[in-house]
């Protein structure tokens, strides 16, 4: 039956590879992303990570070869977390000049100049004996405005060592302006500031905290501090006093659960908004994938877009560096080199 009107046909458009191609509305492309990247002290050989497959714990040289291949292949920036050797109830290694994400910047600065961005997580728990994102008062509970000072501390660290950004991902309230003040405080103007704003305390962080060597003493959890999944208007709460702070960039975490979020701080800010996919939402399709119970790249790939397509304009994921060779290896055939 032939309808009296023309009929809307959008498949018309989805006919071949290169009309899809034509009019398609998202394309990731290599400079979206960040590479998570863990250096960790004291060990003389890279070390997997079981629960993410593909990333290793780095010694400072292996991570600097890391950084060279990913440079080759496009990416322009990098997150570094440290596990340091020794931990303690104030977390000193994120501030040591010593400490690890410092060397490590250090050297990687020295090597890659303003080439690559250069971003460090500003938190704590990967240094605490006790696992948590601050420092506890004598009940054990996480004291906000104590964190703030430890925060400033961790902020002069890396801006010294060459951080080009700092990333604080504690979620205590205030740490955007505590951060700034004492990076401006010492002539560290230029360092920006990617505000983890609206982190949840999410289950999809499990494969992290084996990648740091972080448990939470007596099984305890970041509800505290971390959002509440339930909410979303909290989110824009959060967003407004990290601007209000100084921050540059915004960040939701994780991605995919939290697309609406993703949506609402998009529409909310004119500033860049970042989104992490974290851990869990990595090693999902990792382990779903090596059962064959899903395709890894197709999958990849969709959920990867799909945070672009809710508003991200930077994404942070432990798919960078499989991205950029499957870029890399497109553009060869395309040229039609093999
Ligand atoms: C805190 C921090 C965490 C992650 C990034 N920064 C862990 C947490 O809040 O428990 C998680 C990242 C991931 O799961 O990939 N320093």
């Amino acid at each position: 039956m032939t309808a009296s009107f023309p009929i809307a046909r959008p498949r018309r458009l989805r006919r071949t590879a290169a009309l899809r191609e034509l009019v398609a509305e998202t394309r990731l492309t290599v400079n979206d992303f960040v590479a998570p990247l863990f250096v960790r002290e004291g060990i003389d050989a890279p070390q997997p990570i079981v629960s993410l497959p593909g990333v290793m714990q780095h010694t400072v040289d292996s991570l600097l070869i890391e950084v060279r291949e990913l440079a080759a292949l496009g990416v322009k920036a990098v997150i570094l977390f440290g596990v340091p050797a020794v931990k303690d109830a104030t977390g000193s290694g994120a501030f040591d000049p010593d400490g690890i994400v410092q060397v490590a910047l250090r050297a990687l600065r020295a090597e890659f100049g303003d080439r690559i961005v250069l971003m460090a997580d500003l938190c704590v728990d990967e240094y605490t004996d006790h696992g948590h994102c601050g420092i506890l008062d004598e009940h054990g509970d996480v004291d906000n405005d104590q964190t703030l000072q430890i925060y400033a501390k961790v902020a002069l660290a890396q801006a010294e060592a060459g951080a080009h950004v700092v990333a604080p991902s504690g979620m205590m309230d205030g740490q955007v302006a505590a951060i700034r003040t004492a990076l401006d405080s010492s002539g560290f103007n230029d360092v920006s500031i990617l505000a983890y704003s609206a982190k949840y305390a999410s289950g999809l962080y499990g494969p992290f905290r084996d990648a740091v060597d972080v448990q939470i003493v007596g099984g305890g959890d970041r509800k505290g501090y971390q959002q509440d999944w339930r909410s979303a208007r909290e989110a824009l709460v959060e967003v407004d006093a990290d601007i209000a702070q100084g921050a540059d960039m915004v960040m939701v975490k994780p991605a995919l659960s939290y697309l609406d979020i993703i949506v609402a701080v998009r529409q909310h800010t004119s500033l860049p908004v970042a989104a992490y996919h974290v851990s869990g939402e990595y090693a999902m399709i990792k382990a779903a994938s090596a059962n064959g119970w899903i395709d890894h790249d197709t999958v990849a790939l969709e959920q990867l877009t799909a945070i672009k397509r809710a508003g991200a304009d930077v994404i942070l994921t432990y798919f960078t560096r499989w991205f950029a060779e499957r870029s890399a290896a497109e553009l060869r055939a395309e040229a039609g080199v093999s």
